[in-house]
Parts: structure tokens; sequence; C-alpha cells
């Protein structure tokens, strides 16, 4: 199976075939291999760096009903909010003073954020932090409604694939929402000109190994700048109530790969990652990864914005979770940086 590993750090990818022949095969000495070469690629990159991003979850309100989701549209014991403009460029005057460069305004797809609504909370954002990077994550809408934003001065989006198969899609999502959709509004987004993150989950229901070499492909197709992937986690209000979690090893691999096999690109040491091991951030960055995205999102919604259960952090402000992080990446040797933390990867 090394042979498979130093393939992949030559040629930066691997056959379909290959891919499941890894992921099935792995090992804990397979893994040691694995972050040993992923850090050193990482190192090569960005150093012993960590990229902060706050991430301002702004409304929960959300018209998909994605059966893992904890806040899908027919889970009526979520406490649904919106921040007002005010209440959002609140959360950001803490973040610039914290060290945030970048800030992600994350929400479910709420149709009272139309596009002149978004548009001006942007171009405000954007004015009074001209320093700053803004992602969205807000996700799928039209091309022409992607252009509006990034006009408005929006420079990246995250919008996960989830997963790449279709028929695993359709076992994840309600009937009106499809892969290819979702795929190409990662085409529209990525032809605008924002810097784009993709991601899927790890251990999702029904997931194989051939769902993840397929994920692989997608995304080296795709080449994103940004990465993000995460274990699943149960929520106990959703039709996945009783699936199990996704787990924090094979995670970890998950992340090594994809560090190797897009050396340049942002990779998050997810809060799902955090929430499944008391050292998961830490144990991600050690596996290849290089940001982290601590919350900035008012306390008294924190608890709001639950996909899945024993979210972390969701009653720690703004500072505490900086200082925290700063602390947790210092006692592995890295070291958080004030900022903007673009991609090496376009
Ligand atoms: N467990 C883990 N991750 C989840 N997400 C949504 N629900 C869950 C869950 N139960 C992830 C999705 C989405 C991102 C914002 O959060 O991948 O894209
Ligand atoms: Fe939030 Fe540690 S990162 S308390």
């Amino acid at each position: 199976m090394k042979e498979l590993i130093d393939k992949l750090k030559e040629n930066r990818t691997l056959s379909k075939r290959e891919w499941v022949a890894l992921i099935e095969g792995r090992s804990p000495a397979l893994a040691d291999y694995l972050y040993d070469a992923a850090r050193s690629v990482r190192h090569r990159y960005y150093g012993h760096d960590v990229y902060v991003r706050g991430l301002i979850e702004f409304t929960n309100y959300c018209r998909n009903d994605c059966l893992y989701c904890g806040i899908r549209k027919s889970n009526s014991n979520v406490s649904r909010y919106r921040l007002t403009e005010e209440q959002i460029l609140s959360c950001c005057d803490t973040g610039y003073q914290l060290g945030f460069r970048t800030f992600v305004l994350q929400g479910g797809e709420d149709g009272c954020y139309d596009d002149s609504r978004l548009g001006s909370i942007i171009s405000d954002i954007k004015t009074r932090w001209p320093d700053c990077a803004l992602t969205l994550s807000i996700g799928e809408r039209s091309y022409d409604s992607y252009q509006y934003l990034y006009d408005a001065g929006a420079d990246r989006y995250l919008l996960r694939h989830e997963t790449f198969n279709a028929g695993h899609y359709a076992r994840l999502h309600p009937p009106l929402l499809k892969a290819e959709v979702r795929q190409e509004c990662l085409w529209n987004l990525k032809k605008i000109g924002y810097q784009v993150g993709t991601g899927f989950m790890v251990g999702s229901p029904y997931q194989t190994a051939e769902h993840l070499a397929e994920d692989m492909l997608f995304i080296k197709k795709l080449d994103p700048q940004m990465i993000g992937i995460g274990p699943f986690i149960s929520h106990h209000d959703t039709p996945f109530a009783g699936h199990p979690s996704g787990t924090l090893e094979l995670t970890l691999f998950m992340l090594g790969l994809l560090r190797l096999m897009i050396p340049k690109v942002l990779l998050p040491a997810t809060t799902a990652l955090g929430t499944i091991h008391p050292k998961g951030r830490e144990l991600g960055i050690l596996a290849g990864a290089n940001v982290v995205m601590p919350n900035l999102s008012p306390t008294t919604v924190r608890k709001d914005y639950a996909l899945y259960d024993n979210k972390i952090c969701t009653g720690d402000e703004a500072a505490e979770c900086r200082n925290c992080l700063e602390r947790r990446m210092e006692s592995i040797g890295y070291h958080v940086v004030t900022a903007r933390g673009d991609s090496l990867n376009i």
C-alpha cells in the first residue's frame, strides 16, 4: 500500500480502483506514513501557519430537508433565528479585533436573504474591512445570483458537493435535490471567479469506499481552492438519528490523501472533527490540514445552529474560541496567523 501513497505523491492522482484499494487497505502504519508525507508537502507551501476564518452563522432558516441535517425544514424543534445586518457587522467587528481577516457568512437556504439584501451586507462588510476576505456558504443559487454576489464583493464560496455519486446523493437528500445540480453550482462559481471550496461528509449513511473514490476523482477534476470535510454526526431529530457517526480515523486518512492530491489546497480541521474527539482538530492539522474555523456568531444563537448533536463551542464567546485554538495549535508546534490566507492553489 505504501507504493500507492508514493504514487499519489508523485502523480497527484490515482485511478478509481487505486483509491478504493488505498482506502480499504489502510492501517495505522500506513496512516502514519501518509501523515508524514502530507505534513511535509503542507510545510513546503504553508509552513507551520494555521489560517483562521471567523464563521458567522447568520440564519438557521432553511428551505431544504436534507436527511442528515439538524436544521432541515421539517425539524420543528429548532428555534429559528436570523441575525440583523447590525448583528452581523458587530460579529465582524469583534472578529477583526481578534485578528480574523476572513469572515464566512454561513446559513441555511433562507429565501429572506435575496440578492439585494445580501449584496448590501456584503458591500458594507467589504467597505468597512477592505483588507478582509469574505466567504459565502449559503447553498444553491442561480448563476445570476452568484454573479451578483460576486460583483457585490464576495471573494470565496463554500458549497460541499456532499457526495459525488448520484445514487448515494439521493439517499441523503429529498428528491428535489440532485447531485448534478449541486455540481453545476460549483462549476458556475468557479467560472465566475470565486475561490471555491467543496467537500463531503465522511461516514455518511450508506457511504462506501467507491463513493469516497468518486469524491476524490471529482475533487481532482474541480481543482478547488478549499476542501471541507468532516465526519457525519447524527442528529437526534433527523431520519438518520440512529446511524453511527463517521470515524476520526477515516476522516484523518481522507485529510492526508487530500493534502497529497492537491498540495496547495486550503484544508480545514473542522468543528465536526473537534466534536467527535477532544483532540480532533489538532490531529487534523497533524494529518495535513491548515485551517481552523472558529465561531463568531453571538452566543445567544449558537445552540440553535445545531447541524449535528454535541457540537462543540456552543457556549463559548468568540474570544474564548480564538484563544483556545491558538493554545491548541501552539501545543502541536503550529501558529495561528493574522492574514487573509488566500489559497496558493490558483
Ligand atoms: N454531520 C456532519 N456534518 C453535517 N453537515 C450537515 N449536517 C451534518 C451532520 N449531521 C455538513 C454538511 C454541510 C455543512 C455545512 O455541514 O456537509 O455542507
Ligand atoms: Fe471554541 Fe475551544 S475552540 S472553546
